[in-house]
């Protein structure tokens, strides 16, 4: 049975430039199942808001364009969907928060009011019911004296708890899919520990499937189930958490592990990834890593990298594990499974 709730085939969304064509997304294939958090990961520029963005047709056009693939959302694919359903589909079924909460707040309404407004056009609830409901949303993520808080407007707010409250705003009409778009980067540590909780609280009580994009593998540990590991619009290796944090296939997926602290061993200094991500309105011939690859090999600039399952929830798209064909087409990187 197919327990995929959301599956992303092949995506490509590109921005027409004034300088190019930037491939951001090339290919992408990704799948979200049921009560999962699917982390996605990747340096800055690699095509996650923009994977994210083209789930729910948002891409800016121009200069974007979805120029390939599907996204079957209970096998409907939204990018063929009228957008008429489309508008039904957001904030309803699949509520996203967005990169930037200062730009998604509204400065000239109170919170209470934005809270409630899908709850009014998308539950036909009336303003009173709404609000009530808004007030309900708040405490549950935590925004203390709710009642007052609700009237005032987003400026009243601290980052995290205007955080808070894109939180509650996407939760209002109780979608089966929440993206959250980088929803912990400008906050400080502890206030980040206590949005992870909430996702985590969500996820439990409410077994919902959660896109989290983040470009930080510390924040990915403690929350992910699975993990997607994207470098220059492509996916470079998916994997449960046990697989990517303690088997990492790709010389990608390691050099972003071997940044990440380590306390208990004392390390004195981090290693960063040689080299800086690539342009990707040109990018490389090959694999699009292997300029930066510690393990390049000379087939790597000549042919596009095979997927490669190294288990049935472990791939890796790299010419490390080209698997030797066994018998007349039986390949280890034929299959194209989520
Ligand atoms: N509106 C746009 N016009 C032109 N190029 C764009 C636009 N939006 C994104 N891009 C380009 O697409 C690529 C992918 O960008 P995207 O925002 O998806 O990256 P990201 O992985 O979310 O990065 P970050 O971690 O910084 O948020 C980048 O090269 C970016 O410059
Ligand atoms: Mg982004």
């Amino acid at each position: 049975m197919n327990h995929n709730l959301l599956e992303v085939k092949n995506l490509k969304t590109y921005f027409f430039t004034r300088n190019g064509v930037v491939q951001a997304v090339d290919g992408v294939n990704l799948a979200l199942r049921k009560g999962e958090n699917l982390c996605l990961v990747g340096e800055s520029g690699c095509g996650k808001t923009a994977t994210a963005l083209s789930i729910l047709r948002l891409i800016d056009s121009p200069p974007g364009k979805i120029l390939g693939g599907e996204i079957l959302f209970h096998d409907e694919d939204l990018l063929r969907c009228p957008e008429e359903r489309l508008r039904q589909i957001r904030g309803r079924e699949i509520a996203m928060i967005f990169q930037d909460p200062q730009s998604s707040l509204n400065p000239v309404f109170t919170v209470g009011d934005q809270i409630a407004e899908p709850l009014k056009l998308h539950l036909k609830l009336n303003s009173k019911e709404a609000l009530e409901r808004a007030r309900e949303l708040m405490e549950q993520v935590g925004i203390p004296q709710a009642d007052e808080r609700m009237k005032d407007y987003p400026h009243q707010f601290s980052g995290g708890m205007k955080q808070r409250v894109m939180i509650a705003a996407a939760l209002s009409c109780d979608p089966e899919i929440l993206i959250a778009d980088e929803p912990t980067t400008a906050l400080d540590t502890t206030i980040k520990a206590q949005i992870l909780d909430i996702f985590h609280d969500l996820k439990q009580a409410r077994n919902m499937s959660i896109l989290f994009i983040t470009h930080d593998m510390g924040t990915v540990a403690g929350i992910a189930d699975r993990i997607v590991v994207m470098y220059g619009g492509k996916i470079a290796e998916v994997g449960t958490t046990f697989d990517i944090f303690d088997q990492p296939a790709h010389p990608y997926t390691q050099g972003l592990l071997t940044c990440l602290p380590n306390i208990s061993a004392q390390q004195q200094r981090l290693t960063p990834i040689p080299g800086t991500i690539p342009s990707l309105i040109d990018p490389p011939s090959g694999c699009i890593f292997h300029p930066r690859c510690p393990k390049r090999m000379p087939i790597c600039d000549q042919e596009d990298p095979p997927e490669v399952f190294i288990s049935d929830e472990h791939r890796v798209v790299c010419q490390l594990y080209k698997q030797p064909v066994t018998s007349p087409g039986k390949t280890g990187d034929t299959h194209s499974a989520q």
